[in-house]
C-alpha cells in the first residue's frame, strides 16, 4: 500500500510518545491528563438516554438543532454578553473539528496561520493537513505568554490570513487581560487576519474575567469563538463542540462538515442543550475545586529549588519554569517521568518557546497531586545544577 507522500514522514507528537511510556508504567501519578477527572453529571446522562428513548436515534440537521444553537448562545450572552444568533452556530465533534472546519474553510495552500505560542499542540498538525503554513509567533513569559502587538506585526506578510489564540490557555493556564486582547485586535483588523479564538477553557478563570474576543468592538465579524462542553461539563468523551461564527463562514464550514460527519451525534446533542441550561452552578463548584488543586501544586513547586511557577490563572494547568534545575524540558518531563513516577509534558511540545517550562494538568485528586508532589520534590533534589 503506497501512502500520501505528504504524510510519509507522519509520526506520533511528542505528546503522544509521553503520554504513551505513562500509560505503561502501573504505578505513576497522572498530571499530563488534559481532561477533568469528574465523570459527567448522571442528570446530563439522563437527558441523552431519554432523548435516545424518544426517538433521537436518526439524522440530525448537519449544522446541528437549533433549539442546541439557541442554547450555545444564551450561554454565551449569559455568562460573557456575546450576542449572536443560531444562524452563526456550528454544532461539532468536539473542539478540535472546528479547528479543522475553519483551516479548510480559510486555507489555500501556502496560507499563513499565525500561532501565538506555546499553544495546544495539534494546531501544527491540522495546520498542516489544511495545507497551511504555521508561522510560529513565540511569546515570553514576562508577557504572560500573550503575544504583543509589536511581536505580531513583525511576522506579518502577505500570506498571513489566519491568527490562532488560546484563553484561557492550553498550555500555561494563562488568562489575556482586556488590554492584551485589544493589543491583539488592533493587528487583527489593520492586516485583516481571521482570529480562531479557543475558548474552550471559558469556565475556568481564577484570575479576571472571560472575555470572549468577539465581543471586543469590531471583532465579532473576523472571529471565530472555538468551544465546546469537554472541559466545562466533563463531556470529552461525548465529542461535542461548537462554533460561532460570521454567518458565511460557519454556512461553509457547514456544507464542509456535511462531507466529513454529517452533523453531529444526536443524542449528545440533545443532553448538550440541558447541560448548556441548567449547569452553572456545577460549573463554578468544580471551577473551585480546580483552583484549590493548581494552588497547592503552585505552592509546591515553588518551594522547590530550582523551579518557578505563576499562580494559577485559568483552565486547569500550570506552566512552571524549571530552567533552574539545570534541565531541558524534555530532560525534566522524562526524567520525573522515569525515575519519580509522574507523569507531565515537556513545554517544548507546545512550541519551541515552551523550552524550560513543563506543563503540569492538576486533573487529578488532592490526595493524588499530594503524592505527586511529594515525588517531584524528590526527584528535583536529586538533580545537580
Ligand atoms: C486548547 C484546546 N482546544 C481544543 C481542545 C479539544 O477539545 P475537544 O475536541 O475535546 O472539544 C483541547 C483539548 O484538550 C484543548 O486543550
Amino acid at each position: 500500500m503506497k501512502f500520501a507522500e505528504r504524510y510519509s514522514a507522519l509520526k506520533p507528537s511528542p505528546m503522544l510518545k509521553l503520554f504513551m511510556a505513562a500509560a505503561a508504567d502501573t504505578d505513576v501519578a497522572h498530571l499530563e491528563i488534559g481532561e477533568p477527572d469528574f465523570t459527567t453529571e448522571l442528570d446530563i446522562i439522563d437527558e441523552a438516554a431519554r432523548a435516545a428513548k424518544d426517538g433521537y436515534t436518526h439524522y440530525g440537521p448537519i449544522q446541528g438543532y437549533a433549539d442546541v444553537r439557541q442554547a450555545v448562545c444564551d450561554y454565551w450572552d449569559r455568562r460573557y454578553g456575546l450576542k449572536s444568533t443560531p444562524d452563526e452556530v456550528q454544532m461539532m465533534a468536539g473542539g478540535v473539528q472546528s479547528v479543522h472546519l475553519a483551516l479548510q474553510a480559510l486555507l489555500d495552500p501556502g496560507d499563513e496561520v499565525i500561532t501565538a505560542e506555546p499553544c495546544f499542540a495539534p494546531y501544527f498538525d491540522q495546520i498542516y493537513q489544511h495545507q497551511g503554513k504555521a508561522v510560529h509567533l513565540a511569546t515570553t513569559e514576562e508577557d504572560g505568554f500573550v503575544p504583543t502587538a509589536e511581536a505580531l506585526e513583525k511576522v506579518i506578510t502577505p500570506r498571513s490570513k489566519v491568527l490562532m489564540i488560546c484563553s484561557p490557555s492550553n498550555p500555561t493556564g494563562r488568562v489575556m487581560t482586556r488590554g492584551q486582547m485589544e493589543a491583539i485586535a488592533s493587528v487583527a483588523e489593520k492586516y485583516d487576519l481571521t482570529v480562531l479564538s479557543d475558548e474552550i477553557y471559558d469556565s475556568l478563570v481564577y484570575k479576571g474575567e472571560h472575555i470572549p474576543f468577539a465581543a471586543l468592538p469590531g471583532m465579532k465579524e473576523r472571529t471565530l469563538t472555538m468551544g465546546g462542553l469537554s472541559k466545562s461539563h466533563c463531556m470529552t468523551g461525548w465529542r461535542i463542540g461548537y462554533a460561532i461564527g460570521p454567518t458565511p463562514l460557519i454556512r461553509t464550514m457547514t456544507l464542509l462538515g456535511a462531507n466529513q460527519t454529517y452533523g453531529v451525534n444526536v443524542p449528545t446533542q440533545r443532553a448538550a442543550l440541558y447541560a448548556l441550561n441548567t449547569q452553572d452552578d456545577k460549573m463554578a463548584e468544580r471551577a473551585e475545586i480546580f483552583f484549590s488543586r493548581l494552588s497547592y501544586v503552585s505552592d509546591r513547586l515553588n518551594a522547590m529549588p530550582g523551579i518557578c511557577c505563576a499562580k494559577p490563572e485559568g483552565a486547569f494547568y500550570l506552566f512552571p519554569d524549571i530552567r533552574g534545575t539545570g534541565k531541558t524540558s524534555e530532560e525534566f518531563a522524562w526524567g520525573l517521568l522515569e525515575e519519580g513516577h509522574v507523569a507531565t509534558l515537556p513545554g517544548s511540545a507546545f512550541g519551541a518557546c515552551g523550552q524550560g517550562y513543563i506543563r503540569i494538568a492538576c486533573t487529578q485528586s488532592m490526595e493524588t497531586l499530594e503524592k505527586a508532589m511529594d515525588r517531584t520534590e524528590n526527584y528535583v533534589r536529586t538533580l545537580k545544577k
